[in-house]
């Protein structure tokens, strides 16, 4: 048994895919894809002369393979539906299907017509709207900060994982070792700025330039099938944007804070506005009991002004107190 186990997880949702021969059904693979990668279906075999295969798809022919001369999609619902997303390998036979869409999901069947056996590959294309597909693959970062380019595999997978910058291999993940940089030009384009996790095969470029602007594409290979995804990392300069911004806080705080002093006065000058009124209002209570209590015994009138004006006194304070309160508060 063969079976490789690998999964993906995409918005919360967990996809399994196994692929490689089961004793049940021998020549069977599966594999599943998000909508826009690239999937080879690997015949596994140097053609020769004498070889003669079919891919089938939904009960009719994509290509005819009849030793070195292929023919591609020959009717027309093929041209329709595939257009120019198949590619055949004139050494191999293996046929690519670029740019997938959920409606390629199926079985494809490779007919070996020599021996007439059959390989049959099931792939499973998963749809994803296309604006999540748009924050999948492109990136857009400012110098300076970090990117991560996600594969969505969560077990180590057994197969090769490859990735690419502008078509030169900078970093492989194999089973047993991660290789990042074998060549000058990487090294000394990325020096250490890169980084693979070694569980998912993920990407990380630390550091970034201008110049690290360009194409990233994935290369998830197995025997029977390899996935291509790519990436467009845009790189912007950092300060442009930023000082714009901040100069707008800052300009946002002045304002507040010129606002906030602005109304200390004028607040304080109300409190003592409305103490005053009170006060004069007390007073004037004050001047007509006194006229209307003229007529009273003297001690009366005597203890009547001592507790009144004791009590104008107490109050006037206690504004003094409220005034100096406001003014603490603000
Ligand atoms: C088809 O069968 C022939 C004869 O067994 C073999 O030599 C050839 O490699 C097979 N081709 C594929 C694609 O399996
Ligand atoms: C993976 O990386 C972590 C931390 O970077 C390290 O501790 C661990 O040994 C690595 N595992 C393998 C299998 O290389
Ligand atoms: C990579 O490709 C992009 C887009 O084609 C291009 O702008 C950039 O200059 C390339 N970078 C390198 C280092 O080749």
């Amino acid at each position: 048994m063969n079976i490789f186990t690998f999964s993906q997880t995409l918005g919360g949702v967990c996809l399994f895919f196994v692929y490689g021969s089961s004793a049940v059904d021998p020549d069977r693979a599966s594999v599943s894809v998000t909508e826009g990668d690239t999937v080879t279906l690997h015949t596994g075999v140097q053609m020769n002369q004498q070889d003669r295969m079919i891919w089938i798809f939904g009960g009719r022919r994509l290509a005819i393979i009849n030793g070195d001369k292929h023919e591609l999609c020959e009717d027309i619902q093929c041209k329709e539906r595939f257009r120019d997303r198949l590619k055949l390998d004139s050494q191999t036979g293996s046929l690519t299907i670029t740019n997938t869409r959920t409606t390629d999901s199926g079985e494809y069947r490779l007919k070996n017509t020599t021996d007439n056996t059959d390989n049959i590959f099931s792939v499973n294309v998963h749809g994803v709207s296309a604006a999540e597909r748009d924050e999948m693959k492109r990136k857009s970062v400012k110098e300076g900060e970090y990117v991560t380019l996600d594969t969505r595999v969560i077990e180590k997978p057994t197969d090769v994982m490859r990735w690419y910058f502008n078509d030169s291999l900078i970093a492989e993940m194999t089973v047993d070792q991660s290789k990042i940089c074998s060549d000058d030009e990487c090294k000394e384009r990325f020096r250490d700025r890169l980084k693979l996790n070694n569980q998912t095969g993920s990407l990380t470029i630390r550091d970034i330039r201008i110049t690290d602007s360009g194409e990233y594409t994935l290369q998830i290979i197995s025997s029977r099938f390899s996935i291509m995804r790519s990436f467009t990392i845009t790189v912007s300069v950092k300060d442009v944007s930023d000082s714009g911004s901040s100069s707008v806080v800052v300009v946002a705080v002045v304002v507040v804070v010129v606002l906030l002093l602005l109304l200390v006065p004028v607040v304080v000058f109300y409190k003592r506005q409305s103490i005053m009124q009170c006060i004069r209002r007390q007073r004037e209570r004050q001047e007509r009991r006194e006229q209307r209590d003229d007529a009273q015994a003297p001690e009366q009138i005597e203890t009547l002004n001592q507790r009144s004006s004791n009590g104008t006194s107490h109050e006037t304070e206690a504004a003094g107190e409220t005034e100096a309160a406001d003014q603490l508060q603000l």
